[in-house]
């Protein structure tokens, strides 16, 4: 479960690891004579294979903007290694293959969208004869009209319109790899849902995406793997089955039928006059035969897995950290 890398990943049949960090650390030096120190992230090392959808979950202060700067290669570690695509980060030939939604995207007040994505298209180093299609073929997809691109200067945009110029931005040079802080924050429902709606697209097209929140209902409804991190340490790496248990446990409600025959099929049996409930780890045909066998009628069925909410609060509990630090 835990995805400790220890040497650089072999060629193997599985598909290739797109983002892999050993031990990354890094200590701030802060205060006027640069001699306090902050550690804001202790011996990270995590991998993730091409065509994942990677969630890296913390509260606020956790450390997941400094990991994603590291592994862009905008801050430098103090300690560890991190490579993107094979290569090592800061790498040129890498930066041409990622894309990057910051968080709290400060762009051009006084720029449209459109001048704004121009001028990363030249960047970018895009052909002037393709941009203009580029760029509406982006805002198209993410969701922001050509008028309001073309017309309106940046200042004057919603958090929402901010968000899918930042993402388009993001995708303009076509990136194998994405990594996006926080994109929904900030955002309302609609927002939210089309900015989800934008990341299980990009899945769809087979691009890596490494996606930092600190809301887990985002991270639950569209990613393969994720991990925990808190106050700089990782305390877990795993796809959703893996760190909640698989969906075969039940909580299951009902009325009557014999209580030694009910027990023998539920793992726990809390009976109150005819009304009992229990949980189960058994096939539900099973359990279904086996109560009405023990002549009681069935309510409810409801998954028992946990959600990531309670395991993520679990997990600091465990640890003896809280969600506020
Ligand atoms: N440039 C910096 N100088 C000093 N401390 C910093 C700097 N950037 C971040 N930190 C500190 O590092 C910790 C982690 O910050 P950050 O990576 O932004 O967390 P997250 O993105 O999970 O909210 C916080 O305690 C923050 O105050
Ligand atoms: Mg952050």
């Amino acid at each position: 479960m835990n995805h400790a890398a220890q040497s650089p990943p072999r060629p193997t049949d599985e598909p290739p690891i797109a983002v892999w960090a050993e031990g990354l650390s890094k200590t701030y030096r802060t205060g006027f004579w640069l001699n306090r120190k902050v550690t804001s992230l202790k011996r990270c090392s995590i991998s993730v294979r091409a065509g994942e959808t990677f969630g890296l979950l913390g509260p606020n202060g956790a450390g997941k903007t400094t990991l994603l700067k590291m592994l862009l290669g905008l801050i430098r570690p103090t300690a560890g290694r991190a490579t993107i695509l094979g290569r090592p980060i800061g790498d040129r030939a890498m930066r041409q293959r990622v894309g990057y939604l910051p968080e709290n995207a400060y762009f051009y007040d006084y720029l449209t969208g459109w001048e704004f994505l121009e001028f990363v298209a030249q960047l970018l180093a895009i052909p002037r004869s393709q941009r203009s299609q580029r760029i509406t073929q982006l805002l198209d997809w993410v969701g922001l009209s050509v008028e309001s691109a073309k017309n309106k200067q940046m200042r004057r945009y919603s958090k929402g319109m901010l968000q899918r110029v930042g993402m388009a931005q993001a995708l303009i040079g076509n990136p194998d790899v994405v990594f996006l802080d926080e994109p929904m924050s900030g955002l309302d429902p609609l927002g939210r849902y089309q900015m989800r709606e934008i990341v299980l697209a990009l899945k769809e097209q087979g691009k890596t995406i490494f996606f930092n929140s600190h809301i887990l209902n985002d991270v639950e409804s569209v990613c393969d793997r994720v991990a925990i991190l808190a106050r700089g340490e990782l305390l877990c790496t795993g796809s959703l089955d893996e760190l909640l248990g698989g969906s075969e446990r039940y909580a299951i409600r009902g009325r009557g039928g014999d209580a030694a025959a009910l027990g023998s099929v539920l793992d726990t049996f809390d009976r109150q006059g005819e009304s009992w409930q229990g949980e189960t780890g058994r096939a539900l045909p099973e359990v279904t035969a086996a109560v009405m066998g023990a002549g009681g009628a069935i309510a409810s069925i409801e998954s028992a897995r946990p959600t990531l909410e309670a395991y993520f609060l679990k997990q600091l509990r465990d640890r003896g950290l809280t969600t506020s630090q």
